[in-house]
């Protein structure tokens, strides 16, 4: 196989097998997904958190409420700004959004993801179970949720065929051993065979292929690197893949340049880790930060719950282990210290920063033109 196969997702094909993961807070904005879209592959914004550094909040309103509030409606109007820039970057390019069922805000970014012209909207944290539902009026927004293993999927299945007479138009099966971000894992469940993606990832496609009797595909995540990468998840029976740490390190990703170096100067030994108020944990770089809540701290306590913002939140509940909107927040804005810098165990194999077209031809196979 020399070139990469293309990727279709509902009524949408790319040319490449290629996703390049949503990344909240501000990692993967419009830059990143319009210049993944323009190399072939399909960019993705993610709305996690994205009224907080916009002109739309005002972090130090007071009033609770009106906080509250202003927070929504900038997450709003911040992800209508977001799929209007990464269309203009990319007219023709396959841009969709990553939404999290845990946020709040899910059906309100869901139904503006829809309505501002995303071409799929990529769901986890949670299992999307309503989401058809949110986005009847516009059948082209591909479907896609993320999932651990096809048990997970069975029930997505089963709800959406009983409720709204469909089915995904694919799955993200991500690895909680090596992703980044949130894991669909408890630390305990990463020392489990259930969680090696040789055993999920072909279980997955089994069940869709021989039970389901469907052709949908399946898109592997946490880990991939490198071509070689690409080819083994496929050789899985994976249909594509979705990268999300490798494309930190580049020139278009939209967090600040400070992150960007962070991730270039990490060692593979960095990557840990940490609990999250969300309950489940999260694989990040070591920093400050890190060390502060490894060891029992509570970075953020006496602050207040800025915005209500994630159904299930220890910082709001108990102001345990912090609060994660301010940590990421911090971290797509150059704090290194004082910020939550997620990444995938690959963290330490980038040299440099490069353009996002170059880890394409890498990844594909392809030359640069
Ligand atoms: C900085 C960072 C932020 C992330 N944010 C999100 C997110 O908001 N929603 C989500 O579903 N996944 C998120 N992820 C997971 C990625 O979309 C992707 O599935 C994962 O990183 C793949 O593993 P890899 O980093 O080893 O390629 C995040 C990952 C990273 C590294």
């Amino acid at each position: 196989m020399t070139y990469l196969p293309a990727l279709r997702i509902g009524s949408h094909q790319a040319q490449y097998c290629i996703i390049q993961g949503g990344m909240g807070v501000r990692i993967s904005g419009a830059n990143l997904a319009a210049a993944v879209a323009n190399a072939g592959g399909i960019g993705i914004i993610s709305a996690v958190g994205l009224g907080m550094n916009s002109p739309y909040f005002d972090p130090n309103q007071r009033n609770p409420l009106q906080r509250q509030r202003q927070f929504f409606e900038a997450n709003r109007l911040a992800l209508i700004d977001e799929l209007t820039q990464a269309r203009a970057l990319s007219p023709t390019g396959i841009i969709g959004v990553n939404i999290m069922v845990a946020a709040r805000d899910y059906e309100t970014l869901a139904r503006t993801a829809a309505e501002h012209g995303a071409n799929l909207i990529i769901s986890g944290a949670g299992l999307p179970l309503k989401l058809p539902d949110f986005t009847a009026n516009y059948p082209d927004v591909a479907l896609v949720p993320i999932v651990s293993g096809a048990r997970a999927a069975r029930i997505i299945c089963q709800k959406w065929l009983r409720n709204y007479h469909r089915l995904p138009d694919a799955f993200v099966i991500e690895n909680p051993r090596s992703a980044g971000g949130h894991l669909g894992a408890t630390l305990e469940e990463l020392d489990s065979p259930h969680v090696d993606t040789n055993v999920t990832v072909p279980e997955l496609v089994n069940y869709l292929k021989n039970d389901l009797k469907q052709d949908i595909p399946v898109i592997a995540a946490g880990g991939i690197w490198s071509r070689a990468d690409v080819l083994q998840a496929l050789l899985l029976g994976a249909s594509g893949v979705q990268i999300g740490t490798r494309f930190i390190t580049t020139d278009e990703c939209d967090a600040d340049e400070r992150y960007k170096a962070f991730h270039v100067q990490a060692k593979a030994e960095d990557v840990v880790t940490v609990a999250s108020p969300v309950g489940l944990p999260g694989r990040a770089l070591r920093n400050a930060f890190v060390d502060q809540v490894l060891a029992g701290d509570r970075p953020h306590a006496g602050l207040p719950c800025l915005a209500n913002c994630l159904q299930v939140c220890k910082f709001r509940d108990k102001q345990e282990p912090y609060c994660i909107l301010r940590a990421l927040d911090s971290a797509a804005r150059g704090d290194m210290e004082q910020g939550l810098v997620f990444s995938g165990s690959n963290a330490g194999q980038s040299d440099r920063i490069r353009p996002v077209a170059e880890v394409m031809a890498e990844l594909t196979g392809t030359t640069l033109s």
